[in-house]
C-alpha cells in the first residue's frame, strides 16, 4: 500500500496534488511519500518483533539525505556499500553502531574511514578483503567486527543482473569453504568474527529461495559454533520484491518473510539484521513527467515524454515494468490508447514501455511512473547533458524540494578546461 491516490480525480502524494509540485519544480521530478517510507520500514520492524533485530535500510536504493534522516530518526540502521553512502548516513545523523558496510570491493581507505568514524560491522566477502581489513584495523589499534558473507548457491529466480546467490556470482565465499575461511579469520588479530551474512538477490517474489538460503545459514551456524566460533549475529540481506504492476502478482508480505526468518533461524538465539531497500523505498516514489508529443510511427504511436533513460534506467537496463498513470484520472469507460512510451534521448534503448495500453494522454499532460522510488534517482545520470532532476519529499500537506535541479550553468561549470586550450 502506498499514499499516491486519486482524490476527486487528481493524483495526490499524501495530501499534496502532483500538479502543485509540478508547478513549483517543473518536470520531470521524483516525489517520495514519507508516510509510505515509514509504513514500509515499520512493517519490517513489526515482522521481526520479539527478536533482537535491526532493520538496515539498503541506501543504494534511495540515498537522499532527507530520506535517510527520516528513516534513521525512526530507528533504522543503514546498509552502505561505499564511502559515499557511509558519509551520507553519518551526515544524516545515523550513528556508526547502526551502519553495516557491505560490498565486494571495499578499499583500505574506505575501511579506515568507517573504523575511525564508527561502524557496527563489515560484511566481508573474501579472504584478501579480510586480511586487508585486519591489517587496517590492527594498524589503528582496533578489532573490526565482521560477518562473512557466504554464497549459498541458491537460485533467487530473479533477473540475472540482480541475482547474487549463485556460485557463478562474484558475491560472498562459497558456503562449502566457509569453515576454512572462519578458521582463518580466527587467527587474525584485527578482526572479531561475530556472525554470518547472506544476500541472494533482489526483487524476489517467492519466499522459497530465502528459505533454502536461510536453512543453509542455520546449518552453518551450528557447525561454526561447534568449531568454536561465537556466532551471535545473522545478517540475512535484503531482496524482498514488490508488486510493480497493480492488480498483478501478490509478492509475499514482510510479515510472511518475518515468519520465515523465525522458522529458519529463530531457534539459534542470534541477533537478526535484514537489509531491505526496494520494499521500503520502491512504492514510496513516483517519477513524474510531461508529455511532449504524440508521434505517429509507421505501425505505432510513440508517446514522447520529457523524462529519459538517464532519469530512470530500469526499463532499459532490466526490461523492468513500471505502471504509467495519468495525473488526471480518466473517467471509467474513457478511451484508452496503445503507446510505445519513449524519452528524448538519442538511442532506441530510451524506451520505457512498448505497446503499453494506458490512458489516452496528449501534449502537456502529466504522467507518473509508479514504483520508481527504489533504484530510480540513485541510478540517474546527466547523459545527453540533461541536468539531474529534482527530488521532492511530501509529508501530509507539506512538500519540500530535497534535491534541487541544478541550473545549466552549474552543470557546465563542474567541468574545467585546461590552461593550454
Ligand atoms: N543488501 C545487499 C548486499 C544488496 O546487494 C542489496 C541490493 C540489498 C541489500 C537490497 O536489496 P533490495 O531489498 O533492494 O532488493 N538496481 C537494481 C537492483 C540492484 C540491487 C543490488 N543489491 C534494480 O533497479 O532492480
Amino acid at each position: 500500500m502506498d499514499h499516491f491516490t486519486y482524490k476527486d480525480g487528481v493524483l495526490h502524494a499524501e495530501d499534496v496534488t502532483i500538479q502543485a509540485i509540478a508547478d513549483c519544480v517543473g518536470t520531470p521530478f521524483y516525489v517520495y511519500s514519507s508516510a509510505t517510507l515509514l509504513r514500509h520500514f515499520n512493517l519490517f520492524n513489526d515482522a521481526l518483533s520479539g527478536m533482537d533485530h535491526l532493520v538496515c535500510f539498503a541506501m543504494k536504493s534511495l540515498s537522499n539525505q532527507a530520506v535517510i534522516q527520516l528513516l534513521g530518526d525512526a530507528g533504522a540502521g543503514m546498509d552502505v556499500v561505499s564511502e559515499g553512502e557511509y558519509r551520507r548516513a553519518r551526515a544524516a545523523g545515523v550513528p556508526g553502531d547502526r551502519i553495516v558496510f557491505s560490498g565486494v570491493g571495499k578499499t583500505r581507505h574506505e575501511m579506515r574511514v568507517a573504523l575511525e568514524g564508527g561502524i557496527r560491522q563489515f560484511n566481508v566477502e573474501s579472504e584478501p578483503e579480510m586480511d586487508a581489513l585486519s591489517e587496517v584495523a590492527a594498524g589503528l589499534g582496533l578489532r573490526a567486527p565482521i560477518t562473512i558473507r557466504v554464497n549459498p548457491d541458491v537460485d533467487a529466480k530473479t533477473h540475472a543482473k540482480i541475482a547474487t546467490g549463485k556460485s557463478e556470482n562474484k558475491f560472498g565465499i562459497p558456503i562449502d569453504r566457509a569453515r576454512a575461511v572462519y578458521a582463518h579469520a580466527a587467527t587474525l588479530s584485527g578482526v572479531d568474527v561475530i556472525g554470518i551474512d547472506v544476500h541472494i538477490g533482489s526483487q524476489l517474489t517467492d519466499l522459497e529461495p530465502f528459505r533454502a538460503a536461510y536453512a543453509k545459514v542455520a546449518d552453518l551456524t551450528v557447525q561454526l559454533r561447534a568449531d568454536g566460533h561465537d556466532i551471535r549475529r545473522l545478517d540475512l540481506g535484503g531482496g524482498l520484491g514488490i508488486p510493480y504492476s497493480l492488480g498483478n502478482a501478490n509478492p509475499p508480505l514482510p510479515s510472511d518473510y518475518g515468519q520465515l526468518i523465525r522458522d529458519t533461524v529463530g531457534h539459534l538465539g542470534c541477533e537478526i539484521e535484514i537489509e531491505p531497500g526496494r520494499l521500503i523505498s520502491g512504492n514510496a516514489g513516483l517519477l513524474v513527467s510531461e508529455v511532449i508529443y504524440v508521434k505517429q510511427g509507421a505501425d505505432r504511436q510513440f508517446l514522447i515524454i520529457d523524462a529519459g533513460m538517464n532519469d530512470l534506467i530500469r526499463p532499459a537496463m532490466y526490461d523492468a515494468h513500471h505502471d504509467i498513470v495519468p495525473v488526471i484520472e480518466q473517467p471509467t469507460g474513457a478511451d484508452r490508447a496503445t503507446y510505445d512510451v519513449v524519452g528524448p534521448i538519442c538511442e532506441s534503448g530510451d524506451t520505457f514501455a512498448k505497446g503499453r495500453q494506458m490512458a489516452q494522454v496528449g501534449p502537456g499532460d502529466l504522467v507518473a511512473f509508479r514504483s520508481a522510488g527504489a533504484y530510480g534517482a540513485v541510478m540517474s545520470s546527466e547523459y545527453n547533458s540533461r541536468p539531474m532532476i529534482p527530488e521532492v519529499l511530501v509529508q501530509r500537506d507539506q512538500f519540500a524540494v530535497i534535491r534541487p535541479r541544478p541550473t545549466f550553468d552549474e552543470m557546465i561549470a563542474r567541468d574545467t578546461v585546461p590552461a593550454w586550450l
